[in-house]
């Protein structure tokens, strides 16, 4: 959930460009990121994520059971970039957001947004409003280009902030040796695996939870770290990079004025041109 990687690292990307919910989430899967390729300052205008999966697949859940995917995702925007508050999004806009609470990764971090876990029958894109910063009023934004990265979910996780897994992701074996017995737990459901240690001659037992099938069975020898189960995750973390440009509307306008003056000059050239084939023409006499 976004709220582990909110709990556990001051800043989402780190240092390598890695995004840190891959550090939890450990399948890699595609994400898009759509935005302008140029804004003006303190305009709102969209980013659009796309976290793409087929719709029509199960997980499996915290009890062993099966369910719908979950999507999520964190925006890292440009210093001065913030969510665009909502009496600034226009009306055919918010129709696009649907009833998303967008979150700030810190009260002090207004540029970096989360979202999530929501639906991802409804949410496989997520429309981000954003409002641009204006660099006259705001002194930390600039007219430059800049990077905005993303990171997008759907599914379980497959560890636990304290380093625990959880039941989405493959067991394997902690020791090597014969497999003695398969027991099925009541209640809980899953599984005991009870090794038997082929340099000792201890017996090892792993537990498996509900939610992993099991691909060993009794008498079958296994090495260490050896795959008891499959590996159920369905889902998946993708991270991806778009550029925008915080455009002065002063350089549009002097591209502007620079055209019509090329123009303009043209047209004169023209004209003289003509003036001067008059001159030619009345001093030609025959
Ligand atoms: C679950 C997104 C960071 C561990 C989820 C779900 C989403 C999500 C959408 C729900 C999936 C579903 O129900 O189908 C994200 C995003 C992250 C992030 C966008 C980064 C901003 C982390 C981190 C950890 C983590 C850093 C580990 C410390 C988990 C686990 C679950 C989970 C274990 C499953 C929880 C359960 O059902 O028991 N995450 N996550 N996530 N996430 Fe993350």
């Amino acid at each position: 959930y976004p709220i582990l990687a909110q709990q556990n690292y001051e800043n989402p990307r780190e240092a390598t460009g890695r995004i840190v919910c891959a550090n939890c989430h450990l399948a890699k899967k595609p994400v898009d990121i759509e935005a302008p390729q140029s804004v003006l300052p303190n305009t709102v205008f969209e980013a659009v994520v796309k976290i793409p999966y087929d719709t029509q697949i199960k997980q499996v859940l915290a009890n062993g059971k099966k369910g719908g995917l979950n999507v999520g995702a964190v925006l890292i925007l440009p210093e001065g970039f913030e969510l665009a508050p909502s009496d600034r999004i226009p009306t055919e806009m918010k129709e696009k957001l649907g009833k998303l609470s967008f979150q700030s990764y810190r009260p002090d971090k207004k540029n970096i947004i989360v979202i999530g876990p929501v639906p991802g029958k409804l949410y496989s894109e997520i429309v981000f409003p954003i409002l641009s910063p204006d660099p006259t009023t705001n002194k930390e934004a600039h007219f430059l280009k800049y990077p905005l990265y993303v990171g997008g979910n759907r599914g379980r996780g497959q560890i636990y902030p304290d380093g625990s897994k959880s039941n989405n992701t493959v067991y394997t074996a902690s020791v090597m040796g014969k497999i003695k017995k398969v027991v099925r737990r009541e209640g809980k459901g899953g599984y005991e695996i009870i090794i038997e240690e082929s340099s000792e001659g201890r017996e090892a037992t792993d537990i498996i939870p509900p939610g992993p099938e099991l691909i060993i069975s009794e008498g079958e020898s296994v090495k260490a770290d050896q795959p008891l189960t499959n590996n159920p995750n369905v889902g998946g973390f993708g991270q991806g990079e778009v550029e925008i440009v915080l455009q002065d509307p002063l350089r549009i306008q002097g591209l502007l004025v620079f055209f019509a003056s090329v123009t303009l000059a043209q047209i004169f050239l023209v004209l003289k041109k003509k003036q001067f084939e008059k001159v030619q023409l009345a001093e030609m006499n025959f």
